[in-house]
């Protein structure tokens, strides 16, 4: 367990307190117009955006252009790998640095390419941990993509914005990952970092949602209007645009590497309205809701990872398969209609199948996770929920009770061998289906759990193969299937 050292409060408050002055000047007058100050916000240091408006006047795209997004199926299973765009061996030039990067990144294809055919890897160092087995789509593929990864992916993090909704998210809690993931992309020793964007393979944005709805959808808020989404999106749009004017790196491809991370319910809204601006953007989410417009392809699913204040979640792996005398688990509240269906079916009526709303008194949650067969995650107002790791972390086998939801690291993870996946529809055969997963199933499938576990615990800083490499894997895949057209 290590102690967090992000306490960041008070060194925050002025900063807060001007932007949010700042804020207010801006939203009380919503038409401003051109030489505005919220480029201000976003680019203390540039010039002003002389002919700047507000809504209008997009990066227009047409993804006609953009090479079509090559299947992370197919790209895991082809043994022809890309070939890289030739360079004639006449060519004296300098080598610009989009051939550079591009020549990294096929260079990483092919290595993966080789230990898909190989079943086999390639490293300069001693490796401690192999990933190995059936929770994993392809584990050659994997490995060799992580060591690449590892090797030499490089990321720009703009430095426009100020805190308290640029830079810095929150630490704790439900969206606890999007700070967290912020946090450690800024921190000194981060060894994505690029030092130039000229270097960099991938763009990050750390713009964080949850802070934009904490700090800009301030109490009191007494009216649905003051809910309206339009702030939280022209936030976004106009961080696009600064970065958008002031470097070539977002027009040079479109925005397809460049990425933002949000754990927020409302994340997903962002980028609604302007489906050209966000047509090739990677959106890394919790919110991985496939009927909202998520695309497994483009955007990254991340698990929702539920962080006690003060300290990193201490995994705990809970019982041994033997001694778990409750076979379903779950306690929450009756948030969406997942689990209205879930309550209506379940609430207080099973032995085996125990579902609460309100654990009663001197129960202990993750106590019961830990001596649970299978623990229930039904989807609450949003798809993802916290459960799905707190099952990993206490051993529990994780029931995904979802509709339309995109699991996390599913290019990489086959969740069909470490949980079970019912649709709502089939709420009322729950215990039915989990009785018919025979012991000898189940005990492959706790193991499974344990040996998944590395790949949801959190390190400050990150460590090889944890929650936030899987989430830089995962923006790294997407970036190997595409290439920059030639400069
Ligand atoms: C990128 O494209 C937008 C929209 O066409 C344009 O306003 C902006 O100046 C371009 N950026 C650069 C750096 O040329
Ligand atoms: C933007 O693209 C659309 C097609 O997607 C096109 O109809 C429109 O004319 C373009 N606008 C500009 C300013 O290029
Ligand atoms: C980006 O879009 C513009 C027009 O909208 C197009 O001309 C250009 O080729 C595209 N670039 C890439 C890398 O797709
Ligand atoms: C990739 O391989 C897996 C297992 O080997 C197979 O189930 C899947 O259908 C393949 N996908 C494609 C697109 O060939
Ligand atoms: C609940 O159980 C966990 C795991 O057994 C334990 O670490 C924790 O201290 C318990 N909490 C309380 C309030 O008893
Ligand atoms: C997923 O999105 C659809 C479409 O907006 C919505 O109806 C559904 O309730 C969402 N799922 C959850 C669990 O929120
Ligand atoms: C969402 O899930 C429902 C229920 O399982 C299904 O009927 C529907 O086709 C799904 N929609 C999409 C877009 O996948």
């Amino acid at each position: 367990m290590e102690i967090l050292s992000c306490n960041t409060s008070n060194f925050l408050l002025l900063p807060i307190f001007l932007l949010f002055l700042l804020l207010l000047a801006f939203f009380c007058s919503p038409f401003t117009t051109e030489d505005n100050s919220i480029s201000s916000l976003f680019s203390p240091l540039s010039a002003p955006l002389s002919h700047y408006q507000l809504g209008g006047d997009h990066i227009n795209h047409t993804s006609s252009s953009t090479p079509p997004p090559v299947s992370l199926d197919r790209f895991y299973n082809s043994t022809t790998m890309f070939v890289s765009s030739k360079h004639k061996a006449t060519n004296i030039k300098k080598k610009s640095s989009v051939d550079k990067i591009e020549e990294d990144l096929a260079r990483a294809r092919a290595a993966i390419g080789k230990a898909i055919r190989s079943k086999n890897y390639v490293s300069e160092k001693e490796e401690t941990f192999i990933p190995k087995g059936s929770i994993y789509r392809n584990s050659y593929a994997f490995h060799q993509s992580h060591l690449e990864m590892m090797k030499g992916f490089k990321i720009w993090i703009y430095k426009e914005g100020e805190q308290p909704i640029i830079h810095s998210g929150p630490l704790n809690n439900i969206y606890a990952i999007e700070g967290q993931f912020i946090d450690e992309m800024e921190s000194k020793n981060n060894p994505f970092k690029a030092n130039h964007p000229d270097e960099a393979h991938a763009f990050f944005l750390p713009f964080s949602v949850a802070n934009v709805i904490h700090y800009v959808y301030q109490p009191p808020i007494t009216t649905v209007k003051e809910y309206s989404r339009e702030r939280l999106k022209r936030l976004l749009v106009d961080y696009i645009t600064v970065v958008a004017r002031k470097y070539p790196y977002w027009n040079r491809s479109n925005g397809s590497d460049h990425f933002m991370v949000s754990c927020h319910d409302w994340a997903p809204e962002v980028s609604i309205d302007d489906p050209e601006l966000f047509n090739n953007f990677m959106r890394v989410l919790c919110n991985a809701n496939i009927s909202e417009g998520f695309q497994p392809k483009r955007d990254v699913s991340m698990p929702e990872v539920y962080l006690p204040f003060g300290r990193l979640g201490p995994p705990r792996m809970g019982r041994e398969p033997n001694s778990r005398p409750i076979m379903a688990f779950f306690a929450g509240r009756a948030h969406g209609y997942i689990r209205k269906l879930l309550f209506n079916h379940w609430k207080g009526r099973d032995n085996e199948v125990q579902v609460y709303e309100k654990l009663p008194a001197g129960q202990n949650y993750t106590a019961l996770m830990g001596r649970s067969r299978f623990c229930l995650c039904p989807s609450g107002f949003e798809v993802a929920s916290p459960r799905e790791v707190e099952a990993i972390y206490a051993g529990c086998v994780p029931v995904i009770i979802s509709d339309n939801y995109s699991l996390p690291f599913g290019d990489v993870l086959d969740w069909s061998q470490f949980s079970i996946h019912i649709p709502s529809e089939k709420i009322p055969e729950i215990k039915t289906i989990l009785q018919g997963v025979s012991k000898n199933k189940y005990l492959k499938m706790h193991e499974r759990v344990r040996r998944v576990h590395r790949h949801f615990v959190l390190n400050r800083p990150a460590k090889p193969f944890d929650v936030i490499h899987m989430v830089l894997h995962s923006v790294w895949l997407r970036r190997l299937n595409f290439r920059l057209p030639a400069s």
